[in-house]
């Protein structure tokens, strides 16, 4: 009956409508159909990218960054959301300050976007646990099933976010427009499972559309459960064609053509993850990772996309990456940083990635008519073999979309030839040039605004109907040709106000011939249409327009660094821009007659609370544009970090320490699927710690036969761990790893084998008390990629312990207590994190004046300063953390920013030597401590010199 239910209710949800609850005024209906989602009725062609709340910790920032992507044309968010981060122990949920996901789905529909809401309940994302908080892996039951066990805790969890996310719905006047279940759903898949999510979803409150994302180019998850139980409505694919091989950016779709399927007819083509930069695999640095998946890429794998499969549906990975900032990183891909080469970096700035985001989003927001489209016939041939075309045409404009590309896709060289196409207006000859790897998406038989376009070989980034004209940006390559043709009844009159451009006028057709360089400017009057202005450009110059919205009307700024949004009151435009010295240009209707530029929160929100605002003296143009200077930033100057003061701990080392409050370590039994090696069960995670340094006493009589300790720890990817006897440090071992595949006891992957540490003469004392203490680190909990259970929950911790026989009795220790404002992956076990050394409250008057560089003991050793900041006002100067010096493996630093875990460095944890402090944790105008706890193997020098740096400098800011 159960089975019955589930399918009609399957069948209902597939229906291409859903209608919305009505609520006064703001309820909206989401509809799909083949060709596009509908937002009452009206088609959009959904432009999205992934944006991580738990990797920025910092509400405010979520705002600069979610305005950044509507800055960029990007009309839609992808938020993932992680119950690890919510979650500490089983019934206990947190949504407050960094977790108020209520405040960031708000900030997302106050920025203009749409959101993808993906809470799971398995999210991957390399993150700790794939977002499975690490308490689940003592619940019984296979993880990502229907098992009882894992059914409770994954319900546990849905029944807290769901209602969260359904009040932010489209149909509730909020910005989520749609619901995903489960991640790459694959392999040991369970239909009863993805069914209940989907219940689970709709019983609390979710009515728009349920998708989900396929794993690797064929929908497995949807291409088997195409309709019935655990079907969903919209499926997409994920596409990651150029790998994550960062170390060599000069790979060309390595992982295929990234031709997102499509998986059903009644359904628009969805790429739910897009490739948009790449984890770093091979440690070469995340600036690789940008160049791997940069401007030559996207121009062609996402207008091959765009053209190939008539997608309508785009969410990239990642719009912004952000930081693993505590132990929130899955040990095997990732480390501290998770920038991820995108388009914006994890402090926050723009690069030419961003900037051919902006092309295209731009483009696929102007034009219409690419909501709707089929594929065709190419109408415009080549006369030259080297360049090939694939063609969309919009059914009820007769708009046509060619693509023009390389035959041979691997191609670097320029191609040329002139197309000879057959378009709605006329039959054309057009020249086209294709340079480098790279793509163009050109239009014919498009009404552009007031005005008919019958043909252009340079692309359309936007245009606008800005006081009573059309004002239209085109592009292309530096140096191509290019030519446009627009339709009148009788002879317009040309203004060429800059630029080297050609006209000609003949039976109706106004052409235009030019080279794109620099930007050219063509004012076109008469002939029968209201006037245009065309501005022409070069990709570079054509990046540096905005669009943004107002009351009266849209408003187009050359220029700025950024354009947030912009509001018009009487003669005054008001723009929330980020700025440097340089030119600002300002397209507006009129009477805008003066600029000013809006400093900080108040200025994006188009009023309220004035924050200050920069007047800009402007001089009308022969454009009919507003053009005048912005001001330099103020210079931001940086405290060197001085006065550095030291303690070393540890003290769990010591025999005669008090280990009595710690939980004795008995168990016999465990629900993991690991057994254990030796008794007693000595896994963190079955007494409950779970993120973070855990510490482990053993208490023993000793029979004086014992030669050697040996010992089995596993700490995911990178972790280490040290061993004491009696108080005399014994030496350390590599912790176990797990790579990404495979089982997690037997080659590929073996557990590393036990530590065997020799017992030195005359440390035992037979008959009498001994102590070993082990400090081992969880580098944090792999993930459940396949959703074989398993790797998810391999142990941490150690595995095995054996003294020659000898019973020993085990104590031990991680975390003490709950953060609540930093939440449960903030803080592990270390003494000092017990006790609040790294807290900025501690007071360490008290301790030794020395800098980190010092040479260091084996053991566990902490650095404290304090700086005073005071960044200049209406300024937004992202700082970051340097070490200077060599990361040496033998060390393994931990960085504590005003309490809060920004990062890990050294022991061989990835390349990085930066490390962001992001504004919100840091305070911009008072003072921070800064807080290290640098564990160490061995005898060696410590880390340092230490200093903070800008990563940029701007007027404006979030
Ligand atoms: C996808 C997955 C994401 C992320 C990405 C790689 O397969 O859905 O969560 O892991 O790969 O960065």
């Amino acid at each position: 009956m159960r089975r019955l239910l589930s399918v009609l209710l399957a069948l209902l949800l597939t229906c291409a409508t859903i209608v919305a609850p009505a609520r006064a005024g703001t309820a909206r209906e989401v509809t799909y159909d083949q060709y596009s989602l509908m937002v009452d009725g009206r088609r959009i062609v959904l432009q999205s990218a992934e944006f991580h709340y738990f990797r920025l910790p910092s509400q405010e920032l979520w705002r600069d960054v979610l305005e950044k992507f509507r800055a960029a044309g990007f009309n839609a968010v992808s938020l993932y959301f992680s119950w690890a981060y919510h979650s500490p122990a089983p019934g206990v949920y947190d949504f407050t300050g960094v977790r108020d996901v209520d405040r960031l789905l708000r900030t997302a529909r106050e920025a203009g976007l749409y959101v993808i809401a993906r809470p799971g309940p398995y999210i991957n994302a390399e993150s700790t646990g794939g977002g499975f908080p690490a308490w689940l892996k003592t619940v019984p039951g296979r993880g990502r099933s229907f098992e009882p066990g894992y059914r409770e805790a994954y319900r546990e969890w849905l029944h807290r976010i769901n209602p969260i996310i359904a009040r932010h719905q489209v149909t509730d006047g909020g910005p989520v427009i749609l619901y995903n279940a489960e991640n790459e759903y694959q392999v040991n898949t369970d239909a009863a499972y993805m069914q209940d999510i989907q219940d689970q979803a709709r019983a609390g409150g979710i009515t728009v559309p349920i998708t989900t994302n396929d794993c690797c180019d064929a929908g497995s998850w949807s291409s088997t459960w195409a309709t019935g139980p655990g079907a969903v409505q919209i499926p997409g694919v994920d596409d990651y064609p150029q790998s994550f091989e960062c170390a060599n950016p000069g790979l060309w779709g390595p992982w295929g053509e990234g031709l997102t399927e499509k998986l059903r007819d009644d359904i628009p083509v969805f790429a739910a993850e897009y490739q948009a930069g790449a984890i770093d695999v091979g440690d070469a640095g995340y600036d690789r990772c940008r160049e791997l998946t940069g401007p030559a890429f996207m121009k062609f794998f996402y207008k091959n996309n765009l053209i190939q499969t008539g997608a309508t549906m785009f969410s990239y990975y990642m719009g912004y990456g952000g930081t693993n900032w505590g132990w929130l990183a899955q040990p095997n891909d990732v480390y501290t940083s998770y920038d991820y080469g995108a388009p914006i970096t994890e402090a926050r700035r723009l690069t030419p990635k961003y900037d051919e985001f902006k092309r295209q989003g731009y483009f696929l927001e102007a034009v219409a008519p690419l909501a709707k489209t089929d594929a065709r016939t190419s109408p415009a041939i080549p006369d030259n073999a080297a360049l090939t075309t694939a063609a969309r045409a919009n059914p009820d404009t007769g708009t046509q979309f060619v693509l023009v590309g390389h035959a041979d896709r691997a191609a670097t060289g320029a191609d040329s030839a002139t197309l000879d196409w057959a378009a709605p207006d006329g039959r054309y000859q057009v020249p086209v040039q294709v340079k480098g790897r790279d793509a163009h998406v050109l239009v014919a038989g498009y009404d552009l605004g007031g005005q008919r376009l019958a043909v252009s070989t340079s692309e359309i980034m936007t245009h606008a109907a800005i006081g009573g004209r059309d004002v239209a940006v085109l592009y292309g390559t530096a140096g191509s040709p290019g030519a446009t043709v627009l339709r009148y009844s009788s002879q317009p009159s040309v203004k060429v106000l800059e630029g080297a451009v050609r006209a000609a006028y003949s039976g109706g057709d106004l052409r235009l011939d030019y080279a794109h360089d620099g930007l050219a400017r063509v004012l076109v009057t008469g002939g029968g249409r209201r006037p245009l202005l065309l501005l022409i450009g070069a990709d570079e110059e054509t990046a540096r327009f905005w669009r943004a919205s107002t009351a009266a009307g849209p408003v187009l700024v050359r220029g700025t660094e950024l354009l947030r949004s912009a509001t018009l009151r009487g003669d005054v435009v008001r723009l929330a821009a980020d700025t440097v010295a340089g030119e600002v240009e300002v397209f507006a209707p009129p009477p805008a007659r003066r600029v000013e530029i809006g400093l900080g929160a108040a200025a994006s929100q188009g009023g309220g609370q004035d924050a200050g605002h920069d007047d800009v003296r402007v001089t009308r143009t022969a454009s009919g544009s507003l053009l005048g200077v912005t001001r330099a930033p103020a210079a931001a100057k940086l405290p060197e970090l001085a006065g550095w003061r030291t303690r070393p701990e540890a003290p769990e080392a010591a025999p005669g320490f008090d280990d009595s409050r710690w939980t004795a370590a008995d168990h016999t039994t465990t629900n993991s699927p690991h057994p254990p090696k030796t008794l007693p069960v000595l896994y963190a995670d079955d007494y409950g710690f779970h993120y973070g340094n855990v510490w482990y006493r053993g208490h023993f009589t000793a029979t004086g036969a014992e030669t050697r300790i040996d010992l089995n720890a596993i700490t995911g990817r990178r972790g280490n761990y040290l061993v004491w006897l009696n108080g005399r440090y014994l030496g350390s071992a590599a912790g176990g790893v797990q790579a990404d595949s495979g089982d997690q006891w037997t080659p590929p992957n073996p557990d590393p084998g036990p530590g065997r540490f020799d017992i030195p003469a005359g440390l035992l004392r037979p008959g009498a008390g001994n102590v070993i203490a082990v400090l081992v680190a969880n580098m944090g909990h792999n993930d459940d990629w396949i959703a074989d259970d398993l790797r998810f929950k391999q142990p941490r911790g150690l595995v095995a312990a054996s003294v020659g026989g000898t019973p020993v009795a085990w104590r031990i220790q991680g975390t003490a207590g709950a953060d609540r404002l930093r939440g449960p992956l903030s803080t592990g076990g270390l003494y000092g994190e017990r006790t609040g050394w790294h807290l900025p409250k501690y007071q360490d008057k008290s301790w030794k004046e020395a800098a980190p560089a010092t040479p260091l003991t084996p053991g566990v050793t902490w650095f404290r300063t304090s700086f005073r900041l005071d960044l200049p006002q209406g300024q937004d100067v992202p700082v970051g953390l340097r070490f200077g010096g060599d990361p040496s493996p033998a060390f393994r630093v931990l960085v504590f920013l005003n309490g809060w875990n920004v990062g890990q460095y050294g022991g061989d944890i990835g390349p990085q030597r930066e490390f962001a402090l992001p504004a919100g944790l840091l305070d911009e105008h008072g003072n921070n401590t800064l807080a290290l706890a640098v564990t160490a193997e061995q005898p060696v020098a410590g880390p340092g010199p230490l200093s903070l740096f800008a990563y940029g400098n701007v007027r404006g800011g979030p």
